[in-house]
């Protein structure tokens, strides 16, 4: 499985007039193609920062992120980001429909465009909204606004921070699978921001744990689960049970019990995974989509810098490697 995302050394340092806040410090990880890696850190820890950098927003004060090999110095094009910050990611002005047409101006036409916004909108179970404006949608609407606007700019790499938080319990599980179904589809490489550590192992080949601020990987565990999962029968295995337990304790700073060992890159200093090239990875999302850092407005410009043309070559590609991701997810050794 090639390598699509290359985190190195990654840190950054803010500076205010109340002095300096190290936020991440010396990140290493890697993403393969096809991946849903899940990032859980405790509150404040740099996560957002972390997804800011590798979606180009803003830039690392030390080390590096190549995306395909290239050196990220601004917004890749067939990158989106559902950010954490809903309520700045829309542009009121805008319809919901129009919302989610508007990473896709460039690349399809009017009426392409109007297909896959209403393909995207029902997927969030959004169909009936379509003409609102944001400001007439409830928080978690707002997000899920967010998300379709995502999956309708199919990137290769989708960054998420935190999407689902602002649902309620039954539409997360919802939002969940889809998401899983819509990665298979699509063969889409993802990287995901959550608090929640049931979520990243429901939803996660991989788990990349941090450390509180300033953000290290403690380390990165591979979810040895099917393929296939289930909101109950998954839920309540217990191999399921025994990860989430795994990074429960590596969150509160407790040794795990035969976790495998992590390191500066995650993946390294262990066996690679059959089928795999060994590399770990971590979650995070930048579509045409929405924003989450500081500004809202850098992150909307964001989605407008999207060059859709590329985004769909890269969709194009993705759309004939459906199987793909199955079998090299089938093919995965398991600790
Ligand atoms: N623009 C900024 N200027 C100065 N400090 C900042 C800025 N943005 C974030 N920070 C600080 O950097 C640290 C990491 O913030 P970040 O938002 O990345 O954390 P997080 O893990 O995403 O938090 P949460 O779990 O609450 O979403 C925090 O201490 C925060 O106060
Ligand atoms: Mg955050």
């Amino acid at each position: 499985m090639p390598t699509m995302l290359e985190v190195t050394g990654l840190g950054h340092r803010y500076r205010s007039k109340d002095g300096e806040h190290i936020a991440l410090d010396g990140l290493s990880f890697d993403v393969n193609a096809g991946e849903l890696v899940c990032i859980v850190g405790p509150s404040g820890c740099g996560k957002s920062t972390l997804l800011r950098s590798i979606s180009g927003l803003i830039r690392p004060t030390s080390g590096q992120v190549r995306l395909h090999g290239d050196v990220v110095d601004g917004v890749p094009s067939d990158l989106a980001v559902v950010f954490q910050d809903y309520s700045r990611s829309l542009f009121p002005w805008l319809s919901v429909q129009r919302n989610v047409e508007f990473p896709l101006k460039k690349s399809l036409d009017k009426a392409e465009r109007r297909e896959r916004a209403r393909q995207a909108l029902e997927q969030v179970g959004l169909a009936g909204a379509a003409g609102k404006y944001p400001w007439q949608l409830s928080g978690g609407m707002q997000q899920r606004v967010a998300i379709a606007r995502a999956l309708a700019y199919r990137p290769a790499l989708l960054l998420m921070d935190e999407p689902f938080a602002s649902v309620d319990a039954q539409t997360r599980f919802d939002l969940e699978d889809l998401l899983l179904r819509v990665r298979r589809e699509y063969d889409t490489t993802i990287l995901l921001v959550t608090h929640d550590i049931d979520e990243s192992v429901y939803l996660g080949d991989r788990v990349v744990v941090l450390s509180k601020s300033p953000a290290r990987v403690v380390r990165t565990l591979d979810v040895d689960l099917p393929a296939q999962r289930d909101q109950i029968t998954t839920r309540e295995s217990e191999a399921f049970v025994a990860l989430r337990s795994e990074v429960a304790r590596l969150l509160h700073g407790q040794p795990a019990g035969d976790a495998p060992t992590g390191n500066g890159r995650p993946s390294a200093g262990r066996a690679p995974a059959k089928g795999k090239t060994g590399t770990a990875s971590s979650a995070g999302s930048t579509a045409a989509s929405s924003a989450g850092s500081s500004s809202g407005s850098s992150e909307k410009a964001a989605s407008a810098k999207a060059q859709p043309s590329r985004n769909g070559q890269a969709a194009n590609r993705n759309r004939g490697k459906g199987n793909g991701a199955k079998s090299r997810r089938r093919g995965r050794a398991r600790r």
